[in-house]
């Protein structure tokens, strides 16, 4: 069986620098050992990702991620003690036990503890931290249940550790640091501005510097199903592709009558829940066989902002 609850036989994986499919509560990681330049390359030729996009290196506890920085400065520890475990990736200066292949020879690496059981009892058995990127090919959608990671990555992983349905179902938010210490937000994600400015304070969101190492292109349209999907008013885009085999992924609003196929993100309106379900639903509509899919923005506050971020790159438009 390649998906399973065995965590013995992913630390012995692990430890013979394979890759394994690793649940956490924001979407599913590709993970190898962080600290072995052989598993690190592993996952990049698996992913198909370009080396010069960097990895996260997860860990279990704020004492081990201040053994992969130089420093941790206030804002980050007030972050780290407020939501780690939890759906927020640091951006610190590297220590020297960091190699430069994780990082693509950048002087910051990006941490993470994630909030996932499962996760985190593999990663109190390992002597090494895992790097993780998202567990699909490179440019498609981020898979959030162990099948999707299988679908994806087929005879590239040996095994995917079962954790079900990821909670929070977007990735992480990316927060970096300026030298004046304060924060920017360069990926908006499972966390959201308000619950982070709650505890440090005005932060500001910079999407663009994030892709910088990639043109961004390659980016645009990163998060895309294969059926023709686009983003904006349903009610009007159903006038526009009338004859069409259309599938509708709306919000709260039921459109069932409406087109051949419906997915509700949320009926009772609750940004959590359009989050878990966003990934898991672009990828079961797009196994419907249809000539296009019509979605729309949610709110763009609390989680809504990330929602938004992704749907945006998924939009054919922006193809
Ligand atoms: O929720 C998540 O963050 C998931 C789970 C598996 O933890 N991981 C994830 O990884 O989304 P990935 O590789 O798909 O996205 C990580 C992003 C990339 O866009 C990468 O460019 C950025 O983080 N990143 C990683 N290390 C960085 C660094 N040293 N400097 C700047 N950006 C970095
Ligand atoms: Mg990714």
């Amino acid at each position: 069986m390649k998906i399973g609850k065995g965590i013995d036989k992913a630390i012995k994986l692990l430890d013979a620098n394979k890759v394994v499919g690793l649940p956490t509560e924001t979407v599913y990681g590709l993970a190898a050992n962080a600290f072995e330049d052989e598993a690190v390359l592993k996952i990049f030729e698996v992913k198909n990702r370009p080396s010069f996009n960097p990895l996260i290196i997860h860990t279990d506890s704020l004492e081990k991620v201040k053994g992969f920085v130089k420093e941790l400065p206030l804002k980050a520890q007030l972050l780290g003690r407020a939501f780690w475990p939890g759906p927020m990736t640091l951006l610190l200066p590297k220590s020297n036990k960091v190699g430069d292949l994780v990082t693509s020879g950048s002087s910051l690496v990006a941490v993470r503890i994630p909030n996932h059981p499962i996760a985190l009892d593999l990663l109190s058995r390992l002597e090494y931290p895992l790097a993780a990127p998202s567990a699909n090919k490179f440019g498609s959608i981020s898979p959030t249940v162990p099948e999707a990671v299988e679908q994806q990555l087929g005879a590239g992983v040996e095994y995917i550790l079962d954790g079900g349905l990821c909670n929070v179902g977007i990735e992480s938010t990316i927060i970096g640091f300026n030298d004046d210490g304060s924060a920017v937000i360069y990926r908006t994600g499972g966390l959201s501005l308000e619950d982070i400015e709650e505890v440090i304070g005005k932060v500001t969101i910079n999407e663009k510097s994030h892709e910088k190492p990639l043109t961004s292109g390659m980016l645009k349209s990163h998060y895309s199903p294969t059926t023709p999907f686009y983003v904006g008013s349903i009610d009007e885009m159903l006038i526009r592709f009338s004859g069409k085999k259309i599938g509708v992924l709306s919000f709260c609003k039921d459109y069932t009558k409406q087109s051949a196929a419906n997915f509700i993100l949320s009926p009772k309106h609750d940004l959590h829940e359009v989050a878990k379900n966003l990934f898991n639903f672009m990828r079961l509509i797009d196994e419907v066989d249809l000539d296009v899919i019509l979605a729309e923005f949610v709110p763009n506050e609390g989680l809504g902002r990330g929602v938004n971020d992704r749907l945006q790159r998924a939009d054919h438009k922006n193809k």
